[in-house]
């Protein structure tokens, strides 16, 4: 089913593989992120960091409510999310991982814990490695899986900043020096001052812009064109700088490492004693 949702939207492939990252990093891989906010509550999805971001509900709302047909109340929102992002990433040429299932939904979704356990676009290497390593992630785990955005776009304003409003050192007209001059130049015109919400390419290269599956991401990182400064933070630091020149080489590893650790990723688990069940509807607990 994840097959013809990609086939008849390519940019599916983006926003389910990154539905399921935001999933893991939040209370581990229960599918927090589906539940709907509620009138005490604002739940994951309608955090700053999600708002207005996220895409793929109603793809997931699709997979759950043909599931519940065949099987009802088997299959958890969290085993989907984790199915998907996998078969999504397999239907634009991706590498196949195994995923394991047995995943159960939580009942507890709470915007703030979002805006404290995501990573930010503006973080820097330390604090990308702090991030994964609370959901058991490596510095390795941590560079290829950055890799997620050889797909996807980005909005303007996460990282506008780099372009327009840069102060730290070196800075050439309030632009990152780290950033390709050229390219930055090609971002500008993409991304014109107060225009936050235009988006571009996390990875224009490859045959289909933003929606090729391969190692472009990390070619253009260590071209200094990774678009945010949390992509090109993974060349402030020795490791990660020779793990993106590994992943970005003629021989790049790539296709596999990202499954290792996309298996591990989604292994993360709810908090010790969470409520834990199979949601008949991915939206409400039940
Ligand atoms: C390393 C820390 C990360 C940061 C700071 C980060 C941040 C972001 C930001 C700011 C966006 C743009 C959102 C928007 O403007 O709507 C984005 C998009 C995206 N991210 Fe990440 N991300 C990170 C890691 C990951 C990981 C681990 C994955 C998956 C394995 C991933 C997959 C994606 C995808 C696929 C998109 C494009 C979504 C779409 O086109 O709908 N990201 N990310």
């Amino acid at each position: 089913m994840t097959s013809s949702i990609v086939a008849s939207d390519r940019t599916m492939a983006a926003a389910l593989l990154r539905l399921h990252f935001h999933d893991c990093f939040v209370r581990g891989c229960d599918a927090s992120v589906l539940l709907d906010s509620t009138p005490g509550n604002t739940a994951e999805k309608d955090s700053l960091a999600n708002a207005n971001s996220l895409r793929g509900f109603a793809q997931i709302d699709q997979v759950k409510a043909k599931l519940e047909q065949v099987c009802p109340g088997v299959v958890s929102c969290a085993d989907i999310l984790a199915l998907t992002a996998r078969d999504a990433i397999v239907k634009i040429g991706g590498q196949s991982w195994v995923v394991y299932l047995g995943r159960k939904d939580g009942v507890v979704s709470v915007a703030s814990e979002s805006m404290v356990s995501l990573p930010s676009p503006f973080a820097d290497y330390t604090q990308l490695v702090q991030s994964f390593a609370t959901v058991g992630l490596s510095e390795k785990d941590m560079v290829v899986l950055s890799g997620g955005h050889t797909i996807g776009t980005t909005k303007c304003g996460a990282f506008s900043q780099r372009l327009y409003g840069f102060s730290g050192p070196g800075a050439i007209n309030g632009t990152d020096p780290t950033l390709d001059p050229e390219y930055a130049k090609v971002l500008k015109q993409q991304c014109p001052q107060n225009a936050p919400l235009n988006t571009v390419f996390l990875d224009p290269s490859g045959s289909f812009p933003g929606q090729t599956y391969d190692k472009g991401y990390f070619e253009a990182v260590k071209a200094n064109k990774g678009v945010l400064a949390s992509d090109a933070a993974l060349l402030t630091s020795s490791f990660g700088a020779s793990l993106v020149a590994v992943e970005a080489s003629a021989t790049s590893p790539f296709m596999t490492d990202f499954g290792v650790s996309m298996q591990k990723m989604g292994m993360a688990a709810a908090p010790k004693g969470a409520v834990l069940q199979v949601r008949k509807n991915c939206h409400f607990v039940n």
